[in-house]
């Protein structure tokens, strides 16, 4: 008997043979434009992107011509860039031990003066090959992580379509991923300096990721302004070498060049089941790094603590969550999706628009381009939510109490903006039940308290 191919297969199988080549190109002509990332044809760069993402932007500078030595490099430069070469001298790049030879500024920027680099990891790699694999293969986790950071910033929506202005620091911070200067910083390279707190805090702070305000608002902190000033910082990050941990101490144990490996609660935008296997075994992880200075079931039950507050949290969170979404099946929201523009890189959005509520949803929608109740809970989630969560991970109650104040009282205005909304939209259908008889419906709309209310909130 003749096998035949079944035809019913024929169609997707053509479809998917047209397709599949066709998002591959379709991805590849978004990545092939003057930016970087899935957006790269709808921006720009900037001058100072060639420092922070140099492996997509760097162009070495050619006003100086000639091949040199590492030691003519730094006697020029004493002259052009003093700090500079004084920080080199300093460093033990300059003076290695065990008479390892010196390694010049030719060796990091290359001796061609026309073709410069500025060095990528990979470059420091040459020597450095524990960290630079370490630091490469932290990729495993996901995000967040330091060695995907760059893509990230550049692959959110909101980076590519908010203002220059106001997305031009996301590649300073998030440059972590394209150069090793972050934590030890240029040009003196020391271990010393990435080891204490400062050398997190310029990109780990402020409302979405409070992590120096917590910090140093705990116990441990308050210990390290105390007393650290005397602590001998050349010492690796293991037990019985400081009295009392920074952020490297905590979340580079043991020098290891990978941040994300122990995470289960992450960024804290979403809710988490600290209880899976996997989240077990890193738990275990947590525990004997404080087992290092405290004892372990105190440790584990302080690190529940946490889990409980986030239990709480997301409580709030989904209660607040329900009552948008209850007010978007009903048709309440206003603006509606509908009565706002699109939400300028989302091409799904173009076609369909609804309200993105939620992580699920859609993260980056959420931040603008929203009616006034849905950017409160986005201010409860990204703000309020994580004030709460990072004081329970580093141990500082002041922001557990006021991240939870907060998100009570925006629950509150949620509800009251919902009864509001909904109080409204029941008149519009029923004007008889209007409780204000003076008003017609087109004074409720153009200069009734919903509207003014709305303007001073949104
Ligand atoms: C261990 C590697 C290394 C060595 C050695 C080194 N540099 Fe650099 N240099 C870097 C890194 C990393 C950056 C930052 C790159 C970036 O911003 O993308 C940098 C940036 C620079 C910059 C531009 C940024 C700025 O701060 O102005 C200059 C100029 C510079 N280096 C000069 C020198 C000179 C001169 C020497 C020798 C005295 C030297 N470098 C030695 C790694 C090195
Ligand atoms: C004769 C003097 C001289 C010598 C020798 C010299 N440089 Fe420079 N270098 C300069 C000057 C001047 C600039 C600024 C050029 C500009 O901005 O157009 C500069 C800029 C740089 C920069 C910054 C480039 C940028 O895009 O920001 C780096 C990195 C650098 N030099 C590294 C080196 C290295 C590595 C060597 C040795 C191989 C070296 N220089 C030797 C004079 C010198
Ligand atoms: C040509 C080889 C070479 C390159 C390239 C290189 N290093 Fe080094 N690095 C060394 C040597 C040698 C030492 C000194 C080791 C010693 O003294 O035992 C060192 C030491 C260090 C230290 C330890 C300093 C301390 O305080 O203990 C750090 C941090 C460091 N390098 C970072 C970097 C970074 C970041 C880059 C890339 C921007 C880089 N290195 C590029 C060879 C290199
Ligand atoms: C130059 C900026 C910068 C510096 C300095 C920096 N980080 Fe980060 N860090 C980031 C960014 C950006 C992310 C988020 C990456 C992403 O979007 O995937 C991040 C993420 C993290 C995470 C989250 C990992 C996870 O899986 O959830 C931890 C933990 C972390 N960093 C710890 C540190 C510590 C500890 C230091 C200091 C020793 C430090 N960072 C220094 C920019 C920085
Ligand atoms: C002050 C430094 C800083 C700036 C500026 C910054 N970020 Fe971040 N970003 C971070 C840090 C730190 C984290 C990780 C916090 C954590 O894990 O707790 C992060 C996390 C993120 C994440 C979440 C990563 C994940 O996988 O969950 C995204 C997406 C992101 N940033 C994009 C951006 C964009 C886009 C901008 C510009 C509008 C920006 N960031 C500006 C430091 C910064
Ligand atoms: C998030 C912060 C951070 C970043 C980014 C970072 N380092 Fe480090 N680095 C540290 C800390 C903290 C130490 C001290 C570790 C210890 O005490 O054992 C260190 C130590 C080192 C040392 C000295 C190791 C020793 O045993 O003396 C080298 C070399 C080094 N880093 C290279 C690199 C290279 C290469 C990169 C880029 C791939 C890099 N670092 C990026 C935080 C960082
Ligand atoms: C006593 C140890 C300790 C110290 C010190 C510490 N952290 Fe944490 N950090 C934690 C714990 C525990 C969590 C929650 C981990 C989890 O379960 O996801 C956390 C969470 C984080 C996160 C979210 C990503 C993650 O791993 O969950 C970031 C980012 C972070 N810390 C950065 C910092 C920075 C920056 C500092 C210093 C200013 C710091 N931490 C100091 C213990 C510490
Ligand atoms: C390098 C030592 C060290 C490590 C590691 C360490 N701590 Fe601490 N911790 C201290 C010291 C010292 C104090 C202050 C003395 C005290 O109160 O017992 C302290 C105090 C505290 C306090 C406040 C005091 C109290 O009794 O409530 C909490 C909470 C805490 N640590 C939690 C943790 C957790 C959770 C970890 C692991 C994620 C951890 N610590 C890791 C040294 C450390």
């Amino acid at each position: 008997m003749k096998r035949r191919f079944p035809r019913y297969l024929l169609v997707p199988l053509i479809i998917a043979l047209i397709s599949i080549p066709a998002g591959f190109f379709y991805v590849n002509w978004n990545k092939s434009g003057d930016g970087a990332g899935l957006y790269s044809r709808d921006w720009q760069p900037e001058a100072i992107f060639a420092y922070w993402n140099p492996k997509d932007f760097y162009r070495s500078v050619d006003t100086v011509v000639g091949e040199f030595t590492g030691k003519q490099c730094v006697e020029c430069h004493q002259a052009v860039t003093p700090g500079v070469v004084n920080d080199w001298s300093k460093s033990r790049h300059a003076t290695p031990a065990n008479g390892q030879p010196a390694v010049f500024c030719s060796d990091c920027h290359g001796s061609n003066h026309q073709d410069l680099h500025l060095p990528t990891p990979d470059v420091c790699g040459n020597c450095h090959d524990k960290q630079h694999r370490e630091f490469v293969a932290e990729k495993r986790y996901g995000f967040p992580s330091h060695s995907l950071a760059m893509e990230r910033a550049l692959d959110a929506k909101h980076f590519a379509d908010k203002p220059k202005a106001e997305v031009t620091a996301c590649l300073q911070c998030h440059s972590v991923a394209s150069k090793c200067d972050s934590c030890h910083t240029r040009h003196l390279f020391s271990a010393a300096e990435a080891r204490r707190p400062e050398a997190c805090i310029t990109c780990h702070s402020g409302p979405p990721h409070p992590d120096d305000e917590t910090y140093f608002n705990s116990k441990h902190g308050q210990l390290y302004l105390a007393e650290g000033q005397n602590w001998d910082w050349s010492k690796a990050l293991v037990k019985g070498n400081y009295p009392a941990p920074t952020c490297a101490y905590c979340h580079m144990d043991a020098g290891k060049h990978q941040v994300a490996g122990k995470s289960i609660w992450k960024f804290g935008i979403k809710q988490v089941n600290p209880l899976t296997s996997g989240n077990e075994v890193r738990r275990k992880q947590w525990i004997n790094l404080c087992a290092d200075c405290h004892e372990k079931d105190w440790s584990a039950a302080r690190l529940k603590e946490m889990d409980a507050e986030r239990k709480a949290a997301w409580n709030k969170l989904y209660k607040a969550e329900g009552i948008l979404k209850s007010l978007r099946s009903d048709n309440l929201l206003f603006p509606s999706a509908n009565q706002r523009p699109p939400y300028a890189m989302d091409s799904k959005d173009s076609v369909f628009q609804y309200e993105h509520i939620g992580f699920f949803e859609g993260q980056a929608s959420a931040f603008y381009n929203v009616s006034a109740i849905e950017r409160d809970y986005f201010e409860m989630w990204y703000f309020n939510n994580l004030t709460a969560y990072k004081g329970s991970a580093h141990g500082d109650i002041s922001f557990v109490n006021k991240g939870h104040e907060a998100m009570d009282r925006s629950l509150e205005t949620i509800e009251k903006k919902a009864d509001r909304l909904r109080y409204i939209g029941d008149i519009e259908k029923n004007p008889e039940k209007r409780k204000d008889k003076k008003s017609n419906d087109e004074n409720l709309w153009l200069k009734g308290e919903y509207t003014q209310f709305n303007r001073e909130n949104n």
